[in-house]
C-alpha cells in the first residue's frame, strides 16, 4: 500500500519532467483511489500557447514522469487522458488533464532512473560522433546526417527569429527568464541565466535586446545574430522530428515525449528543443514534407540530442506545496 510520503516523494520526482518554459503547470490531488492531475491556468503561456497544447504536453511528460516514479516504488496506476474534455470546473483556476488510478504491484521500468539525469542543454554540443547503439523510435525521425541538421539548423533560424518578433512572445519570455538570481522565483520556476547559459553580462544584454531594444535592433539587422542557434544546432548528435497521430491529445503526446527524453538521457545525451519549428505552420509543414510525415501525424517537437559540453545548470523546481492543488 502507498503512502502519502510515498506519493509526495513521486511528485517531487515527477516535477522533474520538461515543461515548457519551465512553467510546471502540473498539480496533483490524491484519494484513497489514486490521483487527479489538473493544469493550473495560472502557469500557462497565452500569447505564446493560447490553445494550452505546451501546456497540455509539458502535463502529459509530467504523467509519464509519476508513472516512472510510482513503478519504482512497485506501484502500478492506470492513466485516463481527460484533456480532450477540457474540464475547467471541477477545480477553479485548473484544467483536468488525466486521472491516475492506483492499480497492482508492478516492476520498476529503467527509465525511471533517468529521470534525475535528463536535462535541457543550451549551448554547443561535444562534436566527437555519439554511440546512438541502433536507438530508434516509431515516433521520431532521426536526422544525423550534415545535410539534414544544417537544412534543419538554417529553416530553425528563421522560424525562431519570426516567433521572437512577436512582441507579446517576447514579453512572456523575459516573464518566465529568472536573469537574475535574486528574482524571487529563481530556485522554483522559469528560466534562470544559468539554464541558458548565460553570464551576468549576457543575461544583461539579453534583458535589453528581448526588451526595449529590440525594434531598433531589429531595424538595424542585428537580431538575426543575435537569436540564432545553427551552429550549436549542427553541432547535436542527432536532431529528433518527434510526430505523434494527429488526434492525440496533448496529454498523451507528452507521456510518448518523456519517454523519448529518458531514451536519449540514457544514451548520454542533453536534449535542446527547437519548439519555433513545429509551433509555425509553415516550417511544420516543411519538415513533415522532407521527412516524410504524413497528414495522419502531428509533428509535434524537433528537438536536438547531443553529448553537453558542461556540467547540468542547476535545476529549478516549484516547493511541493505548489505542485497540490
Ligand atoms: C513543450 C515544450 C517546449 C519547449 N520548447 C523549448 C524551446 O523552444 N527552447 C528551449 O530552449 N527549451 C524548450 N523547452 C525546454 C524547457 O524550457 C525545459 O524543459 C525547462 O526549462 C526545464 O528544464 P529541464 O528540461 O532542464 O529540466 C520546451 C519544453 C517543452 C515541454
Amino acid at each position: 500500500m502507498i503512502t502519502q510520503t510515498d506519493l509526495h516523494a513521486a511528485m517531487a520526482r515527477a516535477a522533474l519532467a520538461p515543461t515548457v518554459h519551465n512553467t510546471q503547470p502540473a498539480r496533483w490531488r490524491s484519494d484513497e483511489a489514486g490521483l487527479t492531475l489538473a493544469c493550473d491556468l495560472a502557469a500557462t503561456l497565452p500569447s505564446g500557447d493560447p490553445l494550452g497544447r505546451d501546456a497540455g504536453l509539458s502535463c502529459g511528460a509530467v504523467a509519464e514522469a509519476m508513472v516512472l516514479a510510482l513503478a519504482a516504488r512497485g506501484q502500478g496506476v492506470q492513466v485516463t487522458d481527460l484533456w480532450a474534455q477540457g474540464d475547467r470546473a471541477s477545480i477553479p483556476g485548473h484544467r483536468i488533464a488525466a486521472r491516475l488510478d492506483l492499480t497492482g504491484p508492478v516492476a520498476t521500468d529503467p527509465l525511471a532512473a533517468m529521470l534525475e539525469r535528463r536535462f535541457t542543454w543550451r549551448g554547443r554540443f561535444d562534436p566527437a560522433p555519439a554511440a546512438l547503439f541502433g536507438w530508434g523510435r516509431a515516433d521520431a525521425v532521426l536526422v544525423t546526417d550534415p545535410g539534414g541538421k544544417g537544412w534543419l539548423a538554417a529553416l530553425g533560424d528563421d522560424a525562431g527569429l519570426a516567433v521572437m518578433r512577436d512582441p507579446a512572445l517576447r514579453h512572456e519570455l523575459l516573464h518566465w527568464m529568472r536573469l537574475s538570481p535574486r528574482h524571487p522565483r529563481h530556485a522554483h520556476d522559469g528560466l534562470s541565466r544559468a539554464a541558458m547559459g548565460f553570464g551576468a553580462l549576457e543575461a544583461l544584454s539579453a534583458r535589453l535586446a528581448l526588451g526595449p531594444l529590440w525594434p531598433l535592433l531589429d531595424r538595424l539587422r542585428l537580431t538575426r545574430p543575435l537569436t540564432a542557434e545553427a551552429t550549436a544546432t549542427t553541432s547535436s548528435a542527432v536532431i529528433a522530428c518527434f510526430h505523434r497521430p494527429a488526434d492525440e491529445s496533448p496529454l498523451s503526446s507528452g507521456r510518448a515525449y518523456l519517454r523519448l527524453c529518458l531514451e536519449a538521457a540514457h544514451l548520454g545525451l542533453a536534449g535542446w528543443p527547437l519548439a519555433a519549428l513545429s509551433d509555425t505552420a509553415a516550417t511544420n509543414a516543411a519538415v513533415c514534407a522532407r521527412y516524410g510525415i504524413g497528414p495522419d501525424r502531428r509533428l509535434i517537437q524537433v528537438i536536438r540530442f547531443g553529448k553537453p559540453t558542461g556540467p547540468m545548470p542547476p535545476r529549478a523546481r516549484r516547493p511541493a506545496a505548489e505542485l497540490l492543488c
